[in-house]
């Protein structure tokens, strides 16, 4: 049985859109990923070595993730150092206006765990259009059979 994690924070629930698509994507019926969806305030170190592969998804706050993605990368730094090497991520960035700060500030920290960057970031300014909602759904799909058929 292959695992994706998807690890999301939303605050007026853009990202939340965002979210249930990657995770419907992911569910895909002809899929047999195994998928757990968790708020970046409720996700665990065990979440995490639990997984095949790993999605973020977080509005760009201040130019940078929000808060909460912060928060759950700071507290599982330590207790996964060098037991994540490798590990196929992709995330995705609800915006105003841009997006790039929070990609540029996970990739650095996906750096520092050695993350294996699978995907392009999935960028999307203001309200998600339908197309952009399946982009996401995509996404979900595409972890969730890159894993299950180890292509990572
Ligand atoms: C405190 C705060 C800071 C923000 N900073 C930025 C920013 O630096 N760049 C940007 O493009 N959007 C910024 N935004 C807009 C949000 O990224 C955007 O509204 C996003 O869709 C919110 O996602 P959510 O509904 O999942 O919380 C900010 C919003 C808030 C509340």
């Amino acid at each position: 049985m292959t695992r994706l994690l998807i690890v999301y924070h939303s605050q007026t629930g853009t990202c939340a859109r965002m979210a249930n698509a990657v995770i419907a994507g992911a569910n895909h019926p002809d899929l047999g990923t195994e998928v757990t969806a968790k708020l970046a305030r409720e996700a665990t170190v065990d979440d995490m070595l639990t997984a095949d592969a790993l999605l973020l998804g977080t509005p760009e706050n201040f130019g940078y993730m929000s808060g909460a993605m912060k928060d759950f990368l700071d507290r599982v730094y330590y207790p996964l150092e060098g037991r994540v090497e490798g590990m196929p991520y992709a995330c995705f960035i609800s915006a105003g206006n841009d997006g790039s700060g929070a990609v540029r500030a996970i990739e650095r920290i996906a750096k520092g765990f050695s993350l294996k960057r699978v995907h392009d970031p999935v960028i999307v300014v203001r309200a998600p259009t339908s197309a952009q909602i399946s982009v996401c759904h995509d996404l979900g799909m595409y972890m969730s059979a890159g894993i299950e058929s180890n292509v990572f």
